[in-house]
């Protein structure tokens, strides 16, 4: 039976054989793509490569490409834990062409390596396309035989795939597998789909086309290839499981997690490890390229992760903390593939021990007060969005979180009422703050985070990043753009300067974009929004393009040397003194 990192291994190989260069993952962070929260695919590092602006030395590419379903567009987080075929965080391998081969190559390698390399039944498999794509249908139809009704013509969405809004796209075909009549469930484009019988197991996407934000379609210069296929997808079908979490990689994460609390990972609390084992893998990945737990963004999802399985620890009994203990099976079961999760090792298992402490201090004391509130509702009733909001304020339960736990008892949330509770709180602060005689416009970046939230810093692992311009402020007022000749300050919503806020001080460096060239000439840290200081030399910016940021590379290695030498003279004075 072959392991997932067989599976792994058997892909990224097949593809090297027909001269793909194998690729590593990018890191879940995407520094080409401001517009996302998290790498959801393995095209988004190869975004640039489909519509011609960025080239590399290779035409073919395979990669296994970590991915994190669990913010903004594909949010998987409420259901891990209570379906087969949900998580977080999954791999998805994948083969690219870069203006080099298109269908008529596409599917014969696909269908080979399913068929030969892994020794799938081709009986067990059909195959969708997009209704007007006669071409693929005939492909299909060489290549692999299938008869007429196993080539099913899709007419919506389903079969035409786009990153999100805009970025390239074309119509797909994707790979089906028959479970047998056994289980229910009917083929794709029938009432019964959403059935367990029919499982898709592969995406071919004929990238040819590239939408933009006004809604305009255009025909890409080069015909291109980009496929996906769960790892964890296959490797159940490979090891003869319906299950993803019964593979043999989800299975041994689950039984650590029996191992160090109660012991039976089918007994009772089975759901509680499939959380766990999920939620593990999304927390210790997306600590390993650098997003720690935090208030807001990214830091934000990361912390709503780590909870959520905190939680489902604790209603397993177990009192002190779990999560870092089970990290080093992770490791042993998925650092040889992902080495950066090793080298985080210590970061990662740290980081995990202090979020359960401090969570767990007030853990119990929210429950109670949940339950003491359910007593108090009618039956059926939600909970008031008040209650929701004391639990997220006082005792650091994130909105999922609470609507977890009463989902076992049938119960939700009243939303609205914890957003108007939210807002209410940030009126109050924010009067408040205004109240404590602070330069009055000072008030314009309190506005900014309220409205965008902190800004994500990329700076730990990249000096260069593509960000989208939020806010232009010029002589203390926003404005819509800026243009050559103007001094402003723009903030951004992702960023690898560094902001100065007490300590070492701001970066500077270059910004650029399509019509534009400007000088940063320094990055200050308000309210935690990243203030760039910029100086537009070329061209104009808008509110809502795409930029590229680029920090001066040796004046901040000189900064950090220094930094680290302000801390070590410091530490000698102290010892000395
Ligand atoms: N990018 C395609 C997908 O995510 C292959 O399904």
């Amino acid at each position: 039976m072959p392991s997932l990192n067989d599976v792994r291994s058997t892909f990224l190989n097949y593809f090297a054989k027909q001269d793909h260069e194998i690729v590593s993952a990018s890191p879940l962070i995407p520094h080409n793509d401001p517009t996302l929260m998290f790498v959801n695919s393995g095209m988004v590092q190869f975004k640039n490569l489909f519509t011609g602006v960025e080239n590399r030395g290779y035409k073919r590419a395979t990669t296994s490409q970590k991915c994190v379903r669990a913010g903004g567009k594909h949010n998987d987080l409420d259901n891990v834990g209570y379906t087969a075929r949900h998580h977080t965080f999954f791999e998805m391998l994948g083969n690219f062409s870069f203006g080099d081969y298109f269908k008529e190559d596409a599917i014969p390698f696909a269908w080979e390596l399913l068929t030969k390399e892994f020794g799938l039944n081709k009986d067990k498999l059909l195959v969708t396309v997009y209704h007007t794509d006669d071409e693929a249908a005939k492909i299909w139809k060489k290549v692999a035989g299938l008869s007429e009704d196993k080539i099913i013509r899709i007419d919506t969405n389903d079969n035409f795939w786009m990153m999100g809004t805009t970025g390239p796209c074309g119509p797909c075909t994707e790979i089906f597998y028959d479970h047998g009549d056994h289980i229910w469930g009917g083929p794709p484009g029938s009432p019964e789909e959403d059935g367990d019988r029919f499982i898709e197991i592969w995406n071919l996407v004929f990238m040819q086309n590239e939408k933009f934000e006004d809604g305009r379609m255009i025909d890409l210069e080069n015909q291109s290839i980009d496929t996906g296929m769960g790892l964890e997808r296959i490797g159940a079908l490979l090891q003869g499981k319906h299950d993803n979490y019964d593979t043999d990689l989800m299975r041994s994460l689950i039984e650590t997690s029996a191992d160090f609390s109660d012991g039976a990972p089918d007994g009772p609390g089975k759901m509680h490890h499939r959380v766990i084992a999920d939620h593990l893998r999304s927390s210790s990945f997306l600590m390993a390229d650098g997003v720690m737990p935090s208030n807001d963004g990214r830091g934000y999802v990361l912390r709503r992760i780590m909870r959520r399985a905190m939680r489902h620890a604790h209603l397993l009994g177990v009192k002190d903390p779990l999560m870092h203990r089970l990290v080093p099976a992770l490791i042993n079961k998925m650092g040889a593939a992902y080495p950066e999760l090793r080298q985080a090792q210590s970061l990662i298992e740290e980081t995990l021990r202090l979020e359960e402490k401090r969570f767990t201090q007030t853990l119990e004391r929210g429950l109670m007060l949940l339950d003491d509130e359910l007593d108090t509702l009618d039956e059926g009733a939600d909970l008031s969005g008040k209650a929701a909001f004391k639990l997220y304020d006082t005792y650091g339960f994130p909105l999922d979180l609470t609507q977890d736990a009463l989902r076992e008892k049938g119960r939700s949330v009243d939303v609205e009422g914890f957003d108007a509770a939210m807002s209410e709180q940030k009126a109050k602060a924010r009067a408040a703050w205004s109240g404590t005689g602070e330069a009055a416009d000072a008030a314009i970046w309190f506005d900014i985070a309220d409205r965008h939230g902190a800004t994500e810093f990329l700076g730990y692992d990249t000096e260069k990043a593509e960000a989208q311009c939020l806010a232009i402020i010029k002589d203390g007022g926003e404005v819509s753009a800026a243009a050559k000749g103007d001094t402003v300050q723009i903030v951004v919503n992702q960023t690898p300067f560094y902001a100065e806020s007490g300590g070492q001080v701001g970066d500077t460096g270059q910004m650029s974009g399509e019509d534009l060239s400007s000088r940063i000439t320094d990055t200050k840290k308000v309210a935690g929004v990243f203030v760039h200081f910029a100086e537009i030399t070329q061209g104009k910016l808008e509110v809502g393009t795409s930029i590229l940021l680029k920090l001066d590379h040796g004046r901040r290695v000189n900064i950090k040397a220094n930094h680290s030498a302000t801390h070590l003279l410091h530490e000698a004075l102290r010892r000395a003194l």
